[in-house]
């Protein structure tokens, strides 16, 4: 048994000073002292040894053991260094290489035509307010005169959560609540940003689009206080060569209404495919805030007026850039969007 013993060792420790790489290190720990290893083997047999010889072989068996254990450990720490030093010889770092650029993105174009609209109604002495997306029938409709069934509600057919609770299909709501957030005939000149959804596809209407309202009550507003705020509105984002003109229209919330359009941009008002051959882009609809409305909201009619309206930001966006179909806004094309 002993001389059994010894032939192993010694088999073992010279095939571990022979060993050259990691991987047939760890070879050899398995086939000695793994699980199902010689070594082991030998450890499991030791039962049927008469129990005067166990303990003397069993104590051969492990001095054997931590010897290969101690070798395994030193031929490893070898193995590692000779591994890195042939490594450190032969890749080479070049530390003048440039970095990797993280890829930079910029603003959608539309997120660009917003904030144009916001800083030029800013420098106007507008301030910023919003409203909820999800609104009540009562806000949207019935507060501004469009009680159920009245036929100007099918201009906005809309996304209804319940029969009293919608998506919004303008930013009107937003001028009842803000004239409810505040005392009696409080001055009022605020925008109001926000999407808004509607049943509409084509080239120039959206399912969600984005509007600007503009309100603003005060004692003795006008229609002229509306036409030159809305006329310096155009010159600052479109240039002095853009005309502007209003042409009466039809909104139960407001009295007189009227709809804005501008030359158009891409034909400077010859007429072309954009506009339809007319010359013209609609990109608002305005008017001065109606008696029923400013009552809702507790205002005075015989103390106050007001004007306002709501501008489509897709199509300013359209404007600006020279767009002839605003689905490319959402299609997400980056080959569309890095134009911008
Ligand atoms: C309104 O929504 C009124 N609330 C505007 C208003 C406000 C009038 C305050 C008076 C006082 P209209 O449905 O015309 O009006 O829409 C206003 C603008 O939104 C349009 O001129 C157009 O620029 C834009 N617009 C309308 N529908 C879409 C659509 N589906 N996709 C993209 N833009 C649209
Ligand atoms: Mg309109």
């Amino acid at each position: 048994m002993e001389k059994e013993l010894m032939a192993l060792r010694d088999a073992a420790t010279q095939e571990l000073v022979q060993a050259n790489d990691l991987s047939s290190l760890n070879e050899l720990r398995v086939k000695y002292l793994g699980k199902k290893g010689s070594l082991t083997a030998i450890l499991r047999g030791l039962g049927g040894l008469s129990p005067e010889e166990r303990p003397r072989i069993g104590q051969v068996v492990n001095e054997i053991r931590e010897e290969m254990e101690r070798l395994l450990a030193e031929k490893t720490e070898e193995l590692k260094a000779v591994e890195l030093s042939r490594r450190l010889a032969s890749e080479r770092i070049d530390v003048t290489l440039p970095g990797r650029r993280p890829e930079m993105g910029h603003l959608h174009p539309l997120t660009k035509t917003l904030d144009i609209i916001k800083d030029t109604f800013m420098r106007m002495g507008f301030e910023i307010v919003g409203g909820p997306e999800v609104e009540r029938d009562f806000y949207n409709f019935e507060a501004l005169g469009l009680p159920k069934n009245h036929p100007a509600r099918d201009m906005q057919d809309s996304f209804y959560i319940t029969e009293e609770i919608l998506l919004r299909t303008h930013t009107s709501p937003v001028q009842v609540r803000t004239m409810l957030a505040h005392p009696p005939n409080h001055p009022i000149r605020v925008i109001a940003p926000g999407k808004v959804y509607r049943r509409d596809y084509d080239a120039t209407h959206a399912p969600m689009f984005q509007q600007v309202e503009g309100l603003v009550v005060d004692k003795g507003i006008t229609l002229g206080d509306l036409k030159g705020t809305l006329e310096l509105f155009v010159q600052e984002v479109f240039g002095k060569d853009v005309k502007m003109r209003m042409r009466p229209s039809f909104f139960p919330f407001t009295e007189p209404s009227a709809e804005v359009d501008i030359s158009c941009v891409m034909c400077s008002g010859k007429g072309c495919r954009v506009c339809k051959g007319t010359g013209w882009l609609e990109i608002l609809g305005s008017g001065m805030v109606h008696p029923r409305v400013l009552e809702g909201g507790n205002y005075d009619t015989a103390v106050v007026s007001g004007f306002a309206f709501g501008m489509g930001v897709e199509r300013i966006a359209m404007l600006l850039y020279g767009i002839d179909d605003l689905r490319l806004f959402f299609d997400n094309d980056l080959r569309f969007l890095r134009q911008f």
